[in-house]
């Protein structure tokens, strides 16, 4: 296919038409990037460039000798039947070809940036097919996307294919930068050399889609990847649903060709209905996959995630320190514990619901969300009176989308939930677990009315924790029609949207966690309605220095709420001390999860000076620019990472010894993110005892030795479980 592609480039530029004529030839730029996509009415568009920024007056003589850049943006099944596509479908009569042509475009600039807009329609048959390119203001993010229109009377349009992208990269040495995991395990970072072939990033989960590969993913042009040099390209679909990412790699090129996994997913499109893709989101880094992360971040605080531009507070949640067993005392008791040591905001995980079925395990109760008042006589009011005693805010669990076969909301509606009416329901956590069918606009407004019941009868409710703990069993909609029973993992997701949208149109400051049985979704389907995720159901300090570099390859620390816990871990059993524990946490959306009432008063202590400390570089970890320093996955026994704000001004390190072999070298910790022209005082943000800091503690040091000869740490990390946390300020010297 390429090879056809390029000669057709070659001839086109040849014959003075399509190529080079700037009428013809669009490029979308950000502050660092451009995108250029080359048109010809009533003709395909192709590609012909995404990399580092260039004007338009460059184009002139461009394409003579970019010749990597040649492929159709809308690779189509039919006519050329061979290679990769981007769309396929099957017309009323059986005809499975498409004939694409180029009959409008419309260029224009919204409050996001700008957008161009290519409408094609087949020469013969009636489907219209509108392709997106949007450059994202104040960020290096592009997307592009498709809508589909049936323009015609009679008959369905089968979508075989309905990619959201088919994206050329660059063929070199090219890397792929990949994340996977599993319950409590999320967010593996692996790194191989791309083979000629094929690389499959995708998930069939249903709901959770980022446990096993996270449909964020990066590609190195020059090499094996590094965090601050060389090109890498990176992609992330914004679908929480099924999806799936087809890397193409001959000897020549490679597509990315992405979008909602059409496996089991046949579509429909009847006379008039449209069917819009998700976007695929990517940028192009010079800066190697600190760049592309940067990228990520600032776009995902922007555009990407709810109140991204907004502080988030420190909260204690109640899961592992009292996990079911809620009731008003506790609870009073750990509001009071929280604030006491500073934090913001109490949050009452699962466990407090149930009437007829108590929610004393997870075997039942899901569904009947009325407050259990043998656990809370005074109902939620309680609660939120004693947070309002306390001064903080509160925050509440639910698990909307779900129920337990043993609730009465099952009894009352039992076809309420995805199932196949003839078969036995198989049934998940609790072993009586099942999933509202979101299909149903009726279970659309159920799941609705409940975030509604409670904000509006509880409107001191500042946070909601939504869970989802199953992915999508008993495939079969007892509300959808026969003929559209194979979209259910489609119309499930835009179900589920429909109700989001219409809680934030009402709640728009209500502060929204998404989990999902831990990180199952960490990803950017769903996080424009919700302000964070919960990272992990690990809390280990130790696998979560993992886990949390992993995600932070596509999403900002903001978003990534991490949480101190007891000591031995409840997952792995691991003893860590406490000030390893907070440094962790402090690099994210810090938070605890423990009974106050068990710690000891040093670590009460402790928390109390690491919560003050957090909240005076907050600004810099929630809303800065991050920089990987030493991956936890390097061999040297040390991990760090630093965030600095825009005017690197003010800066947070954070430093961890993560192995530990007597009298080895420690490497030293080369602060990439600082101006090597301003001097910095150092200040040791969490010393174990606080009359003895680091002897880092007061120095003022130049960016320039800061970057380039970096922190001696050997003598703060020379123990197992020793870690830092500095703030850097400038100053005159
Ligand atoms: C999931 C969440 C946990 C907790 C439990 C409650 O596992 O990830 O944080 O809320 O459910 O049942």
């Amino acid at each position: 296919m390429k090879k056809t592609l390029l000669a057709l480039a070659v001839a086109a530029l040849l014959s003075g038409s399509a190529f080079g004529q700037s009428n013809r030839t669009h490029v979308l730029s950000s502050d660092n990037s451009s995108l250029v996509v080359t048109t010809n009415d009533g003709a395909a568009a192709y590609y012909q460039y995404f990399g580092p920024k260039i004007q338009d007056k460059d184009i002139a003589g461009f394409f003579g000798i970019n010749s990597n850049y040649t492929g159709n943006t809308i690779p189509a099944f039919g006519l050329h039947s061979y290679g990769e596509k981007a769309l396929a479908v099957k017309f009323p009569d059986g005809n499975m070809s498409l004939d694409l042509a180029m009959e409008s475009l419309n260029r224009h600039s919204d409050d996001k940036g700008e957008l161009l807009e290519l409408t094609f329609r087949d020469k013969v048959y009636p489907l219209v097919v509108k392709q997106y390119f949007r450059s994202y203001k104040d960020t290096d993010v592009f997307s592009t996307w498709m809508e589909l229109t049936n323009t015609g009377k009679k008959g369905s349009i089968e979508l075989l294919t309905f990619a959201s992208a088919c994206m050329p990269v660059t063929r070199a040495d090219n890397w792929l930068t990949q994340f996977h995991g599993a319950w409590g395990s999320e967010s593996w970072m692996s790194e191989e050399r791309l083979p000629n072939g094929q690389a499959v990033l995708a998930d069939k989960a249903g709901l959770r889609n980022a446990f096993g590969t996270n449909p964020g993913f990066m590609i190195s042009i020059d090499g094996q990847p590094s965090e601050n040099k060389g090109e890498v390209f990176g992609g992330n679909l914004l679908w929480s649903g099924n999806y799936k990412t087809k890397i193409n790699v001959d000897n020549n090129s490679i597509d990315v060709i992405s979008g909602i996994n059409e496996e089991t997913s046949e579509i429909a499109l009847k006379p008039g209905q449209t069917f819009v893709t998700p976007e695929f989101a990517m940028t192009y880094s010079t800066e190697g996959k600190g760049g592309v992360s940067r990228a990520f971040h600032k776009w995902g605080r922007k555009y990407g995630m709810a109140h991204g531009d907004r502080l988030h507070d420190i909260l204690l949640n109640s899961w592992e320190g009292v996990y079911m067993n809620v009731n008003q005392e506790v609870m009073d008791q750990m509001m009071g514990d929280i604030a006491a040591l500073g934090g913001e905001l109490f949050v009452m995980d699962d466990g407090w619901f149930g009437d007829k079925y108590p929610r004393d395990t997870d075997k039942s109760s899901l569904g009947d969300w009325m407050v259990n008042t043998r656990k809370l006589p005074e109902g939620i009011k309680g609660l939120t009176e004693a947070a309002k005693k306390h001064g903080i805010k509160f925050g509440i669990w639910i698990e909307p989308e779900m129920a337990n076969t043993t609730s009465e909301l099952f009894e009352k509606h039992p076809d309420w939930v995805l199932s196949q009416g003839n078969r036995p329901l198989s049934q998940g956590r609790g072993g009586t677990q099942v999933v509202l069918d979101l299909c149903n606009p009726a279970v659309q407004d159920y799941v609705f009315s409940i975030t509604d019941n409670l904000l509006t009868e509880n409107p001191e409710i500042a946070y909601i924790k939504w869970d989802c703990n199953a992915d999508i069993m008993n495939y079969g909609s007892p509300y959808l029609p026969k003929d559209e029973q194979s979209e259910i993992y489609v119309r499930y997701h835009q179900g589920l949207q429909k109700v989001l949208d219409r809680i934030r149109a009402k709640y728009p400051d209500v502060a929204i966690q998404l989990c999902a049985s831990g990180g199952g979704r960490a990803d950017y389907g769903l996080l424009p309605w919700f302000d964070e995720f919960w990272t992990s159901d690990n809390t280990d300090a130790y696998q979560r220095l993992f886990i949390q570099w992993g995600d932070s390859h596509f999403y900002p620390a903001v978003a990534q709420a991490s949480h101190v816990s007891a000591s031995p871990n409840h997952q792995t059993g691991r003893v860590v001390p406490i000030k390893f524990r907070f440094d962790v946490a402090m690099s994210g959306r810090l938070g605890m999860e423990i009974q106050p009432k068990n710690m000891t008063p040093e670590e009460l202590e402790f928390s109390k000076r690491a919560i003050a400390a957090y909240k005076d570089i907050r600004p810099v970890v929630q809303l800065g620019n991050q920089y990987r320093l030493i991956s936890p996955y390097d061999k040297g026994a040390v991990a760090a990472l630093m965030y600095v704000d825009d005017n690197k001004d003010h800066a947070a390190v954070f430093a961890y010894r993560t192995d530990y072999l007597h009298n080895q070298q420690v490497p030293k910790i080369r602060l990439d993110g600082v101006d090597p022209d301003k001097y910095y005082l150092i200040r040791d943000l969490t010393p174990a005892n606080p009359e003895r800091p680091s002897n880092l503690d007061g120095k003022i040091v130049s960016g320039r030795i800061l970057r380039n000869a970096g922190l001696n740490v050997s003598r703060s990390l020379g123990r197992p479980w020793t870690s830092l946390a500095l703030e850097l300020k400038a100053v005159n010297p």
